[in-house]
């Protein structure tokens, strides 16, 4: 049995992906660290929170002694490393929180790994060898694209706004210590995911939310930026390919192929709920739509070029947008009525 610490895990994907790992695996146990700030949820857990496999710790993956604690009392052999604060929205209010823990917070857990894992000569102490630390990031890292192009693995870093920017300094303080210390760790920048469990501050459940109450749904400026929509489990199995078969010191960009305007998303959305909960009246949700200030520093678009995951580890999405939609307003509109 192999012991994985998995921070963030009361979150949307670090949940999502708890659940999925639980299932497809029985050699695992997993330590899940998570500080349950307004983002984390214990409800998220419940489907999994009784399994053997599985412990909640509460707490701040900035704390030091907690997390040195953590790695000698569970002899941690690996960290997927989801908790960050996440929303864009909130870094340009109040940008402090994000250097605390998706910086501060990170360099902690790399020093940690970097202390029980290696000898004094950076070489794996013996029942660590296969120790990886996997970080999980976000394609926001590499700025915004105008209407061509892609995001490779090769794109400069130039984020836009405080939470990308400290997502960036994350990805350079594993590069470093991949680079100086010879860490085995591994990151992954995926597009905006989607799908069951998320926060209800983000872009889908406030649209469908909003729809439901019948109140106005709010989308920034024209509702012209664009998104490269990933499903959440498909992006749980890109994770666990990474993983377990990524080689030492990669990174791997992951993108769903859907690339939406946030208005035809939302029509979408809409659309999506016109048949699944019509409006008493038969009127069409669109006509809630309401464009509203558009946000400090907005990126235009964020497109990813998947193909090297695809060519190297043989991942692909395996679920077509539309079916991923419907299964995530199906899941939220229980959710919310
Ligand atoms: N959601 C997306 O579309 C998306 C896209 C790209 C990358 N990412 C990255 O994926 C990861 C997970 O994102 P998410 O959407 O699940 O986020 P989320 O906000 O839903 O969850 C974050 C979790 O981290 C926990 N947390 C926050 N600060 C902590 C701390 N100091 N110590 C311990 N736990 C703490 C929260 O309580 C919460 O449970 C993040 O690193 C994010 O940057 C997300």
């Amino acid at each position: 049995m192999k012991t994985i610490l998995i921070t963030g895990g009361a979150g949307f994907i670090g949940s999502n992906f708890i659940e999925y790992f639980l299932e497809k695996y029985e050699d695992y146990f997993i330590l899940n660290l998570d500080k349950l700030t307004y983002a984390g949820d214990l409800n998220n857990t419940k489907e999994f929170s009784e399994n053997k496999n599985y412990k909640f710790v509460k707490g701040d993956v900035a704390n030091k002694e907690l997390v040195n604690f953590l790695f000698k009392e569970y002899k941690i052999e690996g960290v997927i490393h989801f908790a960050a604060e996440s929303h864009v929205d909130n870094s340009i209010n109040g940008p402090e929180i994000f250097v605390e823990t998706n910086i501060s917070g990170t360099l902690n857990l790399l020093e940690a790994a970097k202390l029980h894992w290696l000898d004094e000569s950076f070489n794996a102490k013996t029942g660590f060898e296969n120790a990886r630390f996997h970080h999980i990031s976000t394609d926001e890292v590499y700025g915004s694209l105008g209407k061509e192009g892609f995001f490779t693995e090769e794109t400069p870093y130039a984020p836009n706004n405080p939470y990308s920017a400290s997502k960036a300094s994350s990805d350079f303080l594993v590069r470093s210590f991949i680079n100086t210390y010879n860490l085995n760790a591994v990151i992954t920048n995926c597009s905006n995911n989607f799908g069951p469990k998320q926060h209800d501050e983000k872009l889908i459940p406030t649209v469908i939310r909003k729809c439901l109450l019948g109140e106005p749904i709010p989308i920034y400026g024209a509702g012209k930026n664009i998104r490269d929509w990933l499903f959440v489990e498909d992006h749980c199995k890109a994770i666990d390919v990474v993983f377990h078969k990524s080689k030492k010191g990669k990174t791997y960009n992951i993108g769903g192929g859907s690339e939406k305007t946030n208005i035809d998303l939302c029509v979408e959305i809409c659309k999506t709920l016109d048949s699944l909960k019509p409006k008493l009246g038969g009127k069409p949700y669109k006509e809630q739509i309401s464009f509203v200030k558009d946000r400090a520093g907005h990126d235009l678009r964020y497109a990813i070029n998947s193909e090297k995951i695809e060519r190297e580890l043989s991942w692909e999405t395996e679920s077509s947008f539309e079916d991923s939609l419907m299964k995530t307003v199906k899941w939220y509109v229980k959710k919310y009525s």
